[in-house]
């Protein structure tokens, strides 16, 4: 038996764990053992003598970011797109200064600092190309409690000779974060392989990385369908292929351990091979709106049982908000014709977020699960129903601060 460490009460927004719908729990008191998992969850009985924890605030599981860039911190909000030349002018510079250990370690902090600010509690991350930038990113998610799956932006072409690495080099460093942080502190890190996007991957490197992420069971994470330019340079690069899907399914980057953003662009046949082959996608469109690559189908690709989640992707993204990209999510659904409820848009921020990593312990506040929980505080609102609470947390930019961050019943 492991010993009930800790009691938290307040008003509780409950995500399905199988479903696209919240559940609210105004006054609710949650047990939390010394490993940081719920053990129960109540309704606070009238004599309960828990206090409320965050009087005027609202408990949801932490936030989820399934797609951002650790080496953009610093050039968030550069408008110099669209996509190819926005990461010729802003990103391929900027993440040249990942060469020296001392900047990343310093970026690193920023960063985590900027991920626990929004609520957010795990988070899929693209390092830079470089080994040393990638380990000091690993050593600051240890130390600051996050959760996350990183590992080196994988390039070998198509980029500036400082960030392009050979596959048997780019293999050889990813061993070594394999052993030191894959696993680290019971899963809380994980290593992932990132062939960057077709364009910067020779087809040898695309199958290095493909193979050791099957042997080591990682995470797989890539761009696809991003932007039209992007897509047609992608087809002259691999002209057997008959679509940019068929080129990471070619090389063992297409499997359910594969996450890949934007898929804005997609043919009717990708998106029947993206649900045969249970691919999971980043749904990125606050990134989308900012370089003018388009609006995915959300509707869609939810119809069809896809597993989603939403990617802030910073730096082409302009936030560290999850929150932000949700409102921005049901600004594009709209766009479509075809909205998506704003319960759902939350389920897809938390517990969707979960399931398209690959992490089916976090995401919901019911027993068994990890308390991973974001704390905000609520705005004076017209009516305390659970409608009008979620869209007060997810459209009102202005409003609602985030109080508290927890990974494992622990404040970060
Ligand atoms: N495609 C390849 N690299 C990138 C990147 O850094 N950001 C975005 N949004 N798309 C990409
Ligand atoms: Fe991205």
């Amino acid at each position: 038996m492991t010993a009930t460490l800790q009691t938290i009460r307040g008003c509780v927004l409950a995500p399905d764990p199988d479903h696209q719908r919240v559940s609210l729990l105004p006054d609710a008191l949650l047990r939390i053992d010394d490993a940081g998992v719920i053990v129960s969850v109540e309704a606070a009985s009238a004599d309960c003598d828990v206090p409320n924890t965050w009087p005027g605030a609202v408990i949801v599981p932490g936030f989820v970011d399934v797609h951002l860039h650790f080496p953009q911190t610093r050039v968030i909000g550069s408008a110099s797109g669209p996509l190819l030349p926005w990461l010729e002018r802003s990103v391929f510079p900027e993440e040249q200064r990942f060469a020296d250990d001392d900047y990343a370690a310093t970026v690193a902090d920023e960063f985590c600092d900027a991920l626990i600010a929004q609520g957010t509690t795990c988070a899929a991350i693209y390092s830079s190309s470089h080994p040393g930038a990638t380990e000091r990113l690993f050593a600051a998610l240890a130390r600051r409690g996050l959760r996350a799956a990183t590992g080196l932006t994988l390039m070998d072409r198509h980029g500036p000779a400082a960030l392009v690495r050979s596959h048997t080099d780019a293999l050889a460093a990813s061993e070594g974060l394999l052993e030191r942080w894959h696993g680290y502190d019971r899963g809380r890190l994980q290593l992932s392989m990132i062939p960057r996007f077709a364009i910067s991957c020779t087809p040898e490197l695309m199958q290095a990385a493909g193979t050791f992420a099957a042997s080591h069971d990682l995470l797989i994470q890539s761009h696809i369908s991003e932007n039209l330019d992007e897509i047609a340079k992608t087809l002259e690069l691999f002209p057997g292929q008959r679509d940019y899907l068929g080129v990471y399914e070619a090389h063992g980057c297409a499997t359910a351990s594969t996450i890949l953003a934007h898929c804005i662009h997609l043919s009717d046949h990708e998106w029947s091979r993206f649900v045969s082959r249970d691919l999971a996608i980043a749904h990125c469109p606050d990134s989308n709106f900012f370089l003018g690559s388009g609006a995915m189908p959300l509707a869609a690709a939810l119809d069809r049982g896809l597993r989603v989640g939403l990617g802030t992707d910073v730096g082409a993204g302009r936030t560290f908000s999850v929150r932000r990209v949700a409102a921005a999510a049901h600004d594009a659904a709209l766009l479509h014709g075809a909205p998506v409820a704003p319960q759902a848009l939350l389920w897809l921020a938390t517990r969707g977020g979960a399931r398209a990593l690959g992490r089916p312990q976090l995401g919901c506040v019911a027993p068994g699960f990890e308390a991973d929980l974001a704390v905000i505080d609520l705005p004076a609102l017209g009516s305390s129903d659970m409608d009008t609470i979620i869209d007060a947390l997810l459209f009102r930019h202005d409003a609602g601060p985030v109080r508290a961050t927890l990974v494992r019943g622990r404040v970060l």
